[in-house]
């Protein structure tokens, strides 16, 4: 068995050997990048975690692993040009650094770098396998959509966030714990237990997120601190403050300001004095409870699934 620490290192290990094309070096250039600037590879765990459940032979699922990686990265390389944000990873964002254009067909063809790895998979799981791949990433773009939307509504409710960031997020958490399973050899009831148990840690990973974009450590952190805020996402914490508000407060909460940087302080204020992140922490305690429940039902032997909780706690003491 390996510890997440270990599979990481195997991902780690793994992405610089993938071999893109030399020409046009413009169109290469920004997914080598972007796959080298390091990140959590918490989604390429996953698999293989998962993977690692069912049988020893984990390298059955390093394909599928870096196909998952491969697509979280698309993903982030066109959500940066959406949120219009400036730093990934503590770097430059693909945008900034070669234009949004490139940006987004750099992202294109990193799906088709996903399907390249996917298309490896050991042909007996080759259906299972795509079929949980296009659900998931489907479900991603639909989450995409509607942050986008949530952005110029002024009556979401908090019942929608959960649903957008469960798209948006969460399926692709549950997508890798299924994929993995399926490479595994799992039965159906395993992998979907494996699923819900990814789509719960998926939702508390997200609310973390939101937390993180407004109090994380800026050193640390790797993204703009208060993107959210600047971009008018309506985050848990947002949607939370703005039903505690009082009518002058709110309209702090939603006025556009000028300076953006007043305007992430005058929030942060606004939040902090209503223990905003406290009750945020409390829903995330929801979701990962599920999660927990989730892992219970999955019938193989309690010591297989210890590095499960260990995941899960890394992933929730994260600061970035
Ligand atoms: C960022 O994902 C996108 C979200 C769903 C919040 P990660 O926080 O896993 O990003 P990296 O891959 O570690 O940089
Ligand atoms: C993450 O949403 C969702 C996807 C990238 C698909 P965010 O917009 O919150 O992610 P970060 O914070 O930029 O990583
Ligand atoms: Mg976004
Ligand atoms: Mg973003
Ligand atoms: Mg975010």
């Amino acid at each position: 068995m390996h510890s997440p620490t270990q599979l990481q290192e195997i991902i780690e290990n793994a992405i610089p050997k993938i071999v893109y094309p030399a020409h046009p070096a413009d169109l290469y250039e920004p997914i080598r990048y972007i796959m080298s600037l390091g990140g959590k590879r918490i989604r390429p765990v996953m698999v293989l975690m998962a993977t690692e459940l069912f049988t020893d032979e984990i390298n059955k699922a390093l394909d599928v692993a870096l196909a998952i990686e491969t697509f979280h990265n698309f993903t982030l390389v066109h959500d940066d040009i959406m949120d219009n944000a400036p730093l990934r990873r503590g770097k430059q964002t693909v945008h900034e650094k070669w234009g949004s254009n490139n940006a987004i067909l750099s992202g294109d063809v990193m799906m088709v770098e996903s399907n390249k790895h996917l298309s490896k998979v050991d042909v007996s799981v080759l259906k299972p396998v795509l079929d949980t791949f296009n659900a998931t990433a489907q479900g991603v773009c639909e989450g995409q959509q509607l942050d986008m939307e949530f952005e110029t509504r002024d009556n979401v409710a908090i019942a929608e966030y959960l649903e957008m960031i469960r798209l948006k997020t969460a399926v692709l958490l549950g997508g890798a714990m299924k994929l993995g399973a399926i490479v595994g050899g799992a039965d159906d009831k395993n992998a979907e237990l494996l699923y819900q148990f990814g789509e719960n840690l998926g939702v508390a990973f997200q609310l973390q997120d939101d937390i993180l974009d407004v109090y994380g450590d800026p050193e640390k952190f790797g993204k703009q601190v208060g993107g959210d805020i600047i971009s008018n996402k309506k985050t848990f914490l947002h949607l939370t403050a703005k039903e505690l508000l009082n009518p002058e407060e709110l309209s702090i909460l939603l006025e556009n300001r000028e300076n953006a940087e007043m305007k992430v302080k005058a929030v942060t204020q606004l939040y902090n004095n209503y223990q905003v992140k406290e009750l945020a922490n409390l829903e995330m305690e929801k979701y990962l409870a599920k999660a927990y429940q989730a892992l219970d039902g999955i019938t193989v032997s309690e010591n297989r699934k210890v590095y499960f909780r260990q995941l899960v706690k890394q992933i929730m003491e994260r600061e970035n």
